[in-house]
């Protein structure tokens, strides 16, 4: 045949392969999830997410210091406390559980980047994501306590804070408590493009979050729309979002590319729980390779445009980018 590009032949050996890739990561852009709750000498298995863990404040350091040592410093904390109440008054304890977390971390593991997801369905009675007025959660009363959650994580030692809530106006209102304190140099990583997802049903399981009734449809987004991604997602860098996230990941590619293309800040995808949790699932029941399915999602996202990637696999991530399967 008389063909002068032939496609195939960047394809011929790794070396060639691997020069040629147009899509390049490192661990320093995986976050990890990490669920901290009340007690102690707590390791406790999550049931719908095998291989993931609930930590006390006393053992998460077993799982930082592995995240250490695999080249990832930096985590996200998730707060799951005893206590619950109407007005969800745990998320702005002083001391709380993650305001405890973020003290330990600080203390044993400085060199740690402290993330903290800043949101009350873990600390409601009724789960939802903000103070409720009648069945409705009150949009301007949750933003005032956002903002307090918000800055007590910062005064425990945040290094960063994630809206997960999904409030209109909470990224300015928290960006204004940050600097009314003195924070003007900590950056807000806008949970901007979050939909109202099944995805997130091991999550509610692992942190006993789920709504006591209703769905989270008047805050959360319909995932059928694309264009109100980017509207969201241009609010919030206007509000003063340093960085924003779409979230879930896998089923929400198209919004990546998109938000990516709409903003100018450093753009996140968060592969939920109900990703990391399908693919476990169906490895374990030997139906796929496990490994090469995490390669394949974490490019993919990285592929489509995001900058940085939260993932329940982010150590075992950094190992095949180590090893230079991926990368
Ligand atoms: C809190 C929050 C949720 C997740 C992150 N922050 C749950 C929800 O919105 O119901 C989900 C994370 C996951 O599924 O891994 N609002």
């Amino acid at each position: 045949m008389d063909m002068t590009i032939r496609p195939r032949r960047l394809r011929y050996g790794e070396t060639l392969r691997k020069m040629v890739r147009e899509t390049r990561m490192d661990p320093s852009s995986l976050i990890y999830p990490i669920f901290v709750r009340e007690g102690s000498g707590i390791t406790e298995e999550i049931p719908t997410m095998p291989g993931q863990y609930r930590y006390s404040v006393d053992t998460m350091g077993e799982k930082l210091q592995s995240l250490t040592d695999a080249g990832i410093s930096q985590v996200i904390f998730f707060g799951i406390p005893d206590h619950k109440d109407e007005v969800g008054s745990g998320a702005y304890d002083a001391d709380g559980i993650v305001q405890r977390a973020l003290r330990r971390a600080k203390q044993d593991f400085p060199e740690l980047y402290r993330i903290t997801d800043v949101c009350m369905c873990e600390y409601t009675s009724h789960g939802h994501c903000g103070v409720l007025c009648g069945e409705d959660v009150d949009n301007d009363r949750t933003v005032e306590l956002l903002a307090k959650t918000a800055l007590s994580h910062v005064e425990a030692g945040a290094d960063m804070v994630a809206p997960s809530d999904m409030m209109d106006g909470r990224v300015a209102a928290i960006r204004t408590a940050l600097d009314a304190n003195g924070y003007i140099n900590t950056p807000i990583l806008a949970y901007a493009v979050k939909y109202a997802s099944a995805f997130y049903g091991p999550f509610r399981d692992a942190a006993g979050s789920a709504p006591a009734f209703g769905d989270r449809k008047s805050y959360q987004m319909d995932y059928h729309n694309s264009r109100e991604g980017v509207k969201e997602a241009l609010l919030d860098v206007q509000e003063g979002a340093d960085l924003v996230m779409v979230k879930p990941a896998m089923s929400y590619l198209d919004m990546v590319t998109k938000i990516k293309e709409a903003v100018q800040v450093p753009v996140a995808a968060y592969s939920v729980s109900g990703e990391y949790s399908m693919i476990k699932a169906a490895a374990a029941a030997g139906y796929i390779e496990e490994d090469k399915i995490i390669c394949e999602t974490t490019v993919s996202a990285f592929r489509a445009g995001c900058d940085i990637y939260l993932t329940y696999f982010a150590e075992e991530i950094a190992g095949y980018m180590r090893d230079g399967r991926i990368g």
